[in-house]
């Protein structure tokens, strides 16, 4: 059996900087992938098929909507006569949070096929499959630290990034994407063509990412009002350095320094707000050629 993780994607900030005439929206975004998330597994089947497990799978919806379904069809698709495979999805974060799960989920399923279906095709192959899922799947088949362009597409890799932990807080209510995008107007932030030259301590990274903001959150928050309360909820806690939303919401992070502060700010959170999901996740520093 072939087991990966689909890590959350986290957008530690996210700029839209202009709009395209296909509706799609330019971004610059810092994405992060911390552990934890949902797990794949795959084993030969009789054919293409897809059970889902875990906390969230009552929200996932028909297996054929599902984005793994679509990425091992799309991959499949000039391949005649691969064999069957049946793929277990164990959702573990929430869905429609804008933390990636669907797009996570659907790169690691090309990740796997790959390998099941000994396609041999490059990450660069792969990615422009996975374009065609969705924005974010060419960022979590990279899976590392990076300056995020286009509407998703042009990767910077960034190198010596410091290890921090993540308080992830959802008001467990899902938000769509396009409507969030679709109350936007201009004008759109600036690219700024120096965001490849983070800090690499994190008392300085954390600072330069406050002077950076999340251009998706108040559009949201005009949306699902309980935003608001998460991200006042995740930095009041000790020792939270920052909080903002990720991707279109509605999940939100706050990060610490310390895994211990960031188990016990999710306790907390927890305690006061039985029906929200929190999650702690870590992320250790990796370099782009490891
Ligand atoms: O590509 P994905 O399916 O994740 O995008 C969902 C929707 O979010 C798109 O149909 C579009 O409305 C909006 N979007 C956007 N610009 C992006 C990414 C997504 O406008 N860069």
């Amino acid at each position: 059996m072939l087991t990966a993780f689909a890590k959350p994607k986290v957008n530690l900030f996210l700029h839209v900087t202009g709009r395209r005439d296909d509706g799609y929206h330019l971004l610059e975004s810092l994405v992060v992938f911390p552990d934890g998330g949902d797990k794949l597994s795959l084993s030969p089947g009789d054919e293409l098929s897809l059970t889902t497990t875990g906390p969230f799978s009552d929200e996932v919806g028909r297996a054929e909507d599902n984005l793994v379904l679509k990425a091992a069809k799309l991959l499949s698709s000039r391949q005649p006569d691969l064999p069957g495979v049946h793929i277990i999805l164990s959702k573990n974060l929430p869905v429609a949070s804008g933390i990636g799960g669907g797009s996570a989920d659907a790169a690691a399923a090309l990740t796997l096929l790959n390998q099941f279906w000994r396609l041999n095709k490059t990450p660069e192959d792969l990615a422009k499959v996975g374009l065609e899922l969705g924005a974010d799947v060419p960022a979590c088949l990279f899976g590392k630290p990076a300056i995020m362009r286009g509407i998703g597409e042009k990767l910077t890799p960034l190198s010596h990034f410091p290890d921090f932990h993540l308080v992830l807080a959802n008001p467990g209510l899902a938000i769509s994407t396009p409507d969030v995008f679709k109350r936007l107007s201009p004008p759109f932030t600036d690219e700024d063509p120096s965001s490849e030259n983070l800090p690499t301590e994190l008392s300085e990274l954390v600072d330069w990412i406050g002077h950076r903001s999340n251009d998706l959150q108040s559009v949201a928050i005009e949306l699902v009002p309980e935003i608001a309360t998460v991200l006042e909820e995740i930095s009041s806690q000790s020792n939270c350095l920052l909080s903002r939303m990720s991707g279109s919401g509605a999940t939100c992070f706050g990060i610490f320094a310390m895994k211990e502060e960031a188990k016990r700010a999710a306790k907390n959170i927890k305690s006061c707000y039985p029906t929200w999901n929190v999650s702690t996740h870590s992320h250790f520093e990796t370099s782009p050629n490891e």
